[in-house]
């Protein structure tokens, strides 16, 4: 049996997924379903990438182990991955790798023992150790040249990186180096012998070009001193691997490669080599690093690299954590269906191309494609078969005599025209789809809606069942019309495994979508007298002012069954929410780089009534204790001018003892809905700053005398 493998890269466990993420997910799921429908085993990779300098900080920042920050925003993906109907329920991703388990150990520090090994094509140890002298963005994960940083006003300050925007790191240290710059020959070679290796051709044209550049040798090693969450330089423990050395191997080591237990379960050797779907961000390190590591490791080239583009914000900069201009997931999730995302995906970004996100556009989409396009020519569909037919399919044929009568009637009942044009849409759909051309490929399969609406709307079948003469040409459209439908259904179940299946149930029919491939569908295989289903709507149409009114005035909340914020509550710049969480943990406020600002309009900007809907009070602690068991939580009594003090959990133990706090005057976020942590009911939260690498609370208070419960504005 044929098989095919395809991955996402694996996403940072530093910080929770936003719109950019869940795309290049959405773009695997979709070449995944398509694959499957074709007959293929097909094998989805998805999962994170838990190790490095970057996860480190963001643990200390959370006052967390890098495990269990791994584990935290783990537990967030797969809630998200469930709810977008991506994970392996859904019939979505295959495995959710983790670098941080054991047999990916095994199988990384065989891949770097096989290149500790190997001479390069100029006959050079690739491996050796060297000295490394640089500036490194922990963000990206990458050493950085001249020209990808900003150089600082003053010499004393470290230079920016250019995508990042933040504060590069200075290093000095041993080093392993990979002997990268004897590659350089080999990989334009391969380049030429495979011209689809990095798709789309633009891409492969970027890569050729930094490759004839000239390659510089590539740090492959930090000292255990300095990066010590990382997997350990087999026979040299006092070294961490590069994080992107051991990201990248995960795309081998998930099925088996240098582990028994993967390769029982899933198998190298049957799934490698796989179809990288990445970022252009990341091109480099998958299309000129990656097979550079395989190349003298010995191993398979991977089958392609293919790059899509960055979903951008409304200023053209990249939606990104560090920058605070991302569209979140839980606001997506809680105002379109899964479906409708889908679609807007893989329709409005020209894969391999930017795209700018907006809500309006999505909503406008939603509307014009979905609800009056597809979900109308659906509905109006079925609600005539059901009306006129006694909801049963009625046959298609059409004799002579019928024909003369439709003629007469002025109604075009050439089926070969309508059957004709679906077969060619569908063709070209598929075509475009196999080669990621998924905007031209939805453009294909409107083009046959479009053609259906004016083959109903030009015989007006409502006239039509007036004569009773006329009942073969009314039963001849309404079944091209379902018969349609069918064929839609089945195209687009990559695209929309919800819509699709519904529309299919709808046309009474029975098959697992996921299994019927779209090439072998002929036409006429809707068996007449088929009892349609229940009709109902499949995309309501959406209000396009209250909808913007509710996602500005919508912020992210809390995830059901974590009992924790999806991201960041509060908007703000400098203060740091020091809010107590359930396990004790600091908030999720301080994952990302920087604390995003909320936006939901994609510029980085609120509205003042954005910042208004957050109730800020003068409090003043009243009396303060430790929770047992819970070494960073404390219980506070803070009073804020009401009847009651509040009762608030804060999870700053490790740096107040507690009768530091009595009698201070601080603020409160008093319009926070209550939550239970370990077992006491938190009633609001403190601000403070996060200081330093670790993220240290420093509470925030009044240089002057205020009264309890003055509002801040
Ligand atoms: N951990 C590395 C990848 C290692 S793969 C062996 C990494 N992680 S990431 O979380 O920063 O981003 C991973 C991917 O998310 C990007 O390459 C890209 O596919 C996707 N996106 C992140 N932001 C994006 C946009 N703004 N737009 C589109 N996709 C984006 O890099």
């Amino acid at each position: 049996m044929k098989t095919f493998y395809v991955t996402t890269p694996i996403y940072y466990a530093n910080s929770l997924p936003h719109l950019g993420h869940l795309y290049t997910m959405i773009v695997a799921d979709a070449i995944a379903r398509q694959k499957r429908q074709q007959g293929i085993e097909t094998f989805f990779l998805t999962g994170t990438d838990e190790h490095g300098i970057n996860i480190e900080r963001a643990a200390k920042r959370n006052h967390r182990t890098p495990q269990e920050q791994s584990d935290y925003v783990v537990s967030y993906f797969k809630q998200m991955t469930a709810a977008f109907g991506l994970d392996t329920a859904h019939g979505g991703y295959d495995i959710f790798m983790r670098t941080t388990e054991t047999f990916h150990y095994e199988g990384v520090s065989e891949l770097w023992r096989r290149v500790a090994r190997a001479k390069t094509p100029k006959g050079r140890d690739a491996l050796y150790k060297g000295h490394y002298e640089g500036w490194f963005c922990a963000a990206c994960a990458a050493y950085k040249t001249e020209d990808e940083y900003v150089k600082p006003a003053s010499p004393d300050e470290p230079p920016t990186c250019l995508v990042h925007e933040t504060k590069l790191d200075r290093i000095s240290e041993e080093s392993y180096f990979f002997r990268l710059s004897d590659y350089d020959e080999a990989l334009l070679g391969l380049y030429e012998v495979r011209p689809d290796f990095v798709q789309p051709d633009a891409r492969r044209n970027e890569v050729r070009s930094f490759v004839r550049g000239g390659l510089q040798d590539l740090s492959v090693s930090r000292l255990k001193s300095s990066v010590s969450w990382g997997v350990p330089v087999p026979d040299d423990p006092n070294h961490t691997m590069y994080v992107w050395f051991d990201a990248l191997t995960n795309y081998i080591t998930a099925i088996g490669f240098g582990n028994e237990r993967q390769e029982r379960a899933i198998g190298f050797e049957k799934f490698w080599p796989a179809l990288h779907i990445v970022g252009k961000d990341i091109l480099r390190f998958h299309a000129v690093y990656w097979p550079a590591f395989l190349m003298a490791a010995g191993v398979e080239q991977p089958r392609a690299i293919v790059a899509h583009g960055m979903w951008l914000d409304r200023t053209g900069r990249k939606m990104s954590k560090t920058l605070g201009n991302t569209i979140e997931l839980d606001v997506l999730s809680r105002h379109f269906s899964v479906d409708a995302i889908r679609y807007f995906c893989l329709r409005e970004m020209v894969f391999g191309q930017d795209g700018r996100f907006g809500y309006e556009h999505l909503i406008d989409r939603t509307n014009s494609d979905l609800a009056s396009g597809l979900g109308n020519l659906s509905s109006r569909t079925l609600t005539m078969i059901q009306r006129y037919c006694e909801g049963r399919v009625p046959s298609g044929n059409i004799s002579e005599e019928g024909r003369l009568l439709a003629k007469r009637a002025g109604v075009d009942t050439d089926e070969a025209s309508i059957s004709g044009f679906v077969a060619h849409a569908r063709d070209e759909f598929i075509r475009y789809f196999s080669n990621f051309g998924f905007s031209r490929a939805l453009e294909e399969a409107w083009g046959i809606v479009a053609r259906v609406d004016k083959m109903i709307s030009d015989a007006k079948p409502w006239d039509l069942a007036k004569d009773p003469a006329l009942r073969q040409t009314l039963n001849a459209v309404l079944y091209r019309a379902a018969e349609t439908l069918r064929w839609l259904s089945v195209m687009l179940y990559p695209v929309m495994p919800n819509a699709t299946r519904e529309i299919h149930s709808q046309l009474g029919l029975t098959e697992d979508l996921s299994k019927i491939d779209p090439a072998t569908l002929t036409w006429g295989g809707l068996p007449d007298g088929t009892q349609i289903g229940d009709v109902k709507g499949l995309f309501p149409r959406m209000d396009k002012t209250k909808t913007m009114d509710e996602i500005k005035g919508s912020s992210p909340t809390v995830r059901e069954g974590s009992g924790e914020h999806a991201a960041d509550a509060v908007p703000g710049a400098d203060a740091t929410v020091s809010e107590a969480r359930p396990s004790g943990r600091a908030p999720l406020a301080t994952d990302a780089d920087a604390l995003p600002v909320k936006n939901e309009t994609g510029d980085g900007l609120i509205e003042i009534t954005d910042f208004a809907r957050i109730d800020l009070r003068v409090g003043e602690v009243r009396s303060a204790e430790r929770i047992p068991k819970a070494d960073k939580l404390l219980l506070l009594t803070v009073d804020i001018g009401e009847e009651k003090p509040r009762q608030i959990l804060a999870g700053i133990a490790q740096y107040y003892a507690p009768e530091q706090l009595v009698g201070r005057k601080i603020v409160v976020v008093a319009n926070l809905k209550p939550r239970k942590l370990r077992g006491h009911e938190s009633q609001g939260m403190l601000l403070a700053a996060s200081v330093g690498e670790e993220g240290k609370p420093v509470i925030a208070t009044f240089a002057e005398d205020v009264p309890n419960g003055a509002r801040l504005k």
